[in-house]
Parts: structure tokens; C-alpha cells; sequence
């Protein structure tokens, strides 16, 4: 357990319910320890899409595992599969940024530095929240304020101008046609050929 006493997680669970509304966070009702309470768990949002499908699919994909860690933190996980989950977390933002950084060298974004300085930050900050989590075994509700917040500034704003840009650009991405087309197939459950 993250946190020893039921009175604080509770009190932490509402505090960060009324947070994630505001964040724009769907509620969610689960059957928590033998109460039902409301819950909010980070979601998708249609401001999050770039209409860049690569940056697209790799981002759902990022909320699909905050996702995945707020309904563990949430639901009462133990502590051992918590920790583990951050690390999926910390190694897919870690290609997640690799990926955006070479659409960026690829396109000869203007921005790349500043972008590239944005990603190093952030990476320092989630370091230092999942370490709250890894090391002194508390705070998880700040781990996920800091996720919503993250959803909302950085991919809402920063990459939507990467996206704007790439979409544009003169120099085009290397094989990006393969994005869209490979997707489709996926979507459509479609196999390739031998
Ligand atoms: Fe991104
Ligand atoms: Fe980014």
C-alpha cells in the first residue's frame, strides 16, 4: 500500500476526482473496496489530436498506459505491479520522444531545439515523480496530476505545432506513407501477403 491510513486515500481520491474534472477527465464508476465511488481515469480527448498519424497513434498510446497506471494506483494495486507499470510508462515516453525527435530532423523543424530542451525537461520531471513512487513509496495522486497536466499542455499545445509543421512541410518524413497505410491495415484487420 502507498499509503497507510484509508481516511487520507480517500480524502486524495476526492481531491483528485474534482482535479481530473477540471482537467476535463471522464468520470468513471468502480466498485472500490467495497464502496462505490466515483473515479476518474485519464482518457483521450479530441484536442489531442494532431491529425498526424504517427504522432497520433504513438499519443494514444501514451494515454492508454497513464491510463493504465492511474486505474492501478486507483484500484489498490499492489505496490510491486505499480512499480512495474511505471517502467513501461518511463521506457515508452522515452521512444515516444525519440520518434517525435526524428520527425523533427526529418522535416527540418524550426523549432527542434526548443522542443528538444521541452522533452529533456520533462523527462527530468517524470523521472522525479516516478521516483517519489519508486523510491519513497508515496504521492501517487501527485504522479497523476502530473500526467493530466502534462496531456494537456505539452501534447495539446507544443506538439500540435510539430504536427502542423510535418504536415506541411517541404521536406517530407521518411516513409511516411507507410503511417497511414499500415494503420488501415491494422484497423481493418487486414494480414500482408508472404
Ligand atoms: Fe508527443
Ligand atoms: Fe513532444
Amino acid at each position: 500500500m502507498f499509503l497507510t491510513a484509508n481516511y487520507s486515500r480517500n480524502f486524495i481520491i476526492t481531491l483528485s476526482a474534482v482535479i481530473n474534472i477540471k482537467a476535463g477527465i471522464v468520470p468513471t464508476t468502480q466498485n472500490y473496496r467495497n464502496r462505490k465511488v466515483r473515479l476518474m481515469y485519464i482518457q483521450w480527448k479530441k484536442s489531442y489530436e494532431t491529425n498526424h498519424p504517427l504522432i497520433d497513434v504513438e499519443h494514444r498510446l501514451l494515454v492508454m498506459l497513464f491510463r493504465k497506471l492511474d486505474v492501478a494506483i486507483k484500484t489498490g494495486e499492489t505496490e510491486t505491479t505499480v512499480l512495474r507499470i511505471v517502467q513501461e510508462v518511463k521506457r515508452y515516453v522515452k521512444f515516444h520522444f525519440t520518434s517525435e525527435e526524428n520527425l523533427m530532423y526529418e522535416t527540418n523543424y524550426p523549432g527542434i531545439e526548443g522542443h528538444i530542451a521541452i522533452h529533456t525537461h520533462l523527462l527530468v520531471d517524470l523521472n522525479n515523480m516516478l521516483g517519489k513512487l519508486t523510491i519513497h513509496r508515496e504521492f501517487p495522486e501527485d504522479v497523476l496530476d502530473f500526467l493530466s497536466d502534462w496531456l494537456t499542455n505539452h501534447i495539446a499545445h507544443h506538439d500540435q505545432l510539430l504536427a502542423k509543421h510535418v504536415t506541411n512541410a517541404t521536406d517530407r518524413p521518411v516513409a511516411e506513407l507507410i503511417y497511414p497505410e499500415y494503420l488501415q491495415a491494422i484497423i481493418a484487420q487486414d494480414s500482408i501477403p508472404d
